[in-house]
């Protein structure tokens, strides 16, 4: 159960999530994806709303029912993903980047569907860069309280601080990946990072994480 001061801090206030994977469309019939299952920021939706926090969420394509009472954007890549933040925003305290953005997409993608041509033996993909979603609020002046994870195989601490830096977030969820846990899993094992402290959560269902993170979140805010 979330602490007093949560109770007291997230009611009313307004919480920008993202959530889930994109996808960057080929042709009309295949895309880049990644494993995401949008089920952490979506926990975090529910949760926070239980708070009595007013939550706007921003879902790229998953298979989750909407949490009552959270209003739901849905959108398919980074770019939809990007135009939905840069709209809603500024109306929000708290923006939660849980989304796993495809870092790039397709130079061009097709109308038609993609055909291999006789003999063809491969294929090279031309990709560009998306926008850094999360590193473009954290340059807006004002700007919400801005927090990023990073879902990582290996020195998970290490990226995570340089990312914290790098985009100029206020929080960052480090998150292992693998061995049953992160993507596509029910449980998580989050250590939320500010500048200067880490604080390691136990593992447990993605809802208790996503408790413990608003805890936490009200807490820095509340002594900055
Ligand atoms: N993010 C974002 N827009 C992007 C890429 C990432 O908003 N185009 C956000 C994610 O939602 C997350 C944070 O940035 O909150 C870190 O994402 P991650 O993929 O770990 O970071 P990258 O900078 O893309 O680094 P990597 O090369 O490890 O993928
Ligand atoms: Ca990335």
């Amino acid at each position: 159960n979330a602490t007093p001061l949560a109770n007291v801090f997230w009611k009313d206030k307004k919480l920008l999530i993202t959530a889930g994977p994109t996808f960057e469309d080929l042709d009309p019939v295949r895309f880049l994806g990644n494993r995401s299952s949008g089920k952490m920021g979506f926990a975090i939706a529910e949760q926070a709303q239980k708070l009595g926090a007013q939550v706007t969420l921003i879902a790229g394509p998953v298979n989750l029912p909407t949490p009552q009472g959270v209003e739901r954007i849905d959108v398919r890549s980074a770019r939809q993903m990007f135009a939905a933040v840069q709209q809603c925003y500024a109306q929000n305290a708290i923006f939660i980047s849980a989304a796993a953005v495809a870092d790039f997409a397709l130079a061009q993608s097709s109308e038609q569907k993609i055909k291999k041509q006789a003999g063809q033996e491969g294929l090279t993909l031309e990709l560009v860069k998306n926008p850094d979603i999360v590193a473009w609020v954290a340059e807006q002046k004002p700007k919400p309280f801005v927090v990023g994870f990073a879902a990582e195989t290996q020195n998970v601490i290490g990226y995570a601080q340089d990312k914290l830096q790098r985009k100029k977030l206020d929080m960052i969820c480090a998150n292992q990946v693998g061995e049953n846990l992160g993507f596509e899993s029910d449980e998580n094992r989050l250590t939320l990072i500010t500048a200067g402290v880490e604080k390691a959560l136990t593992t447990s269902s993605k809802s208790q994480q996503a408790v413990e993170l608003l805890d936490y979140i009200a807490e820095v805010i509340e002594a900055s």
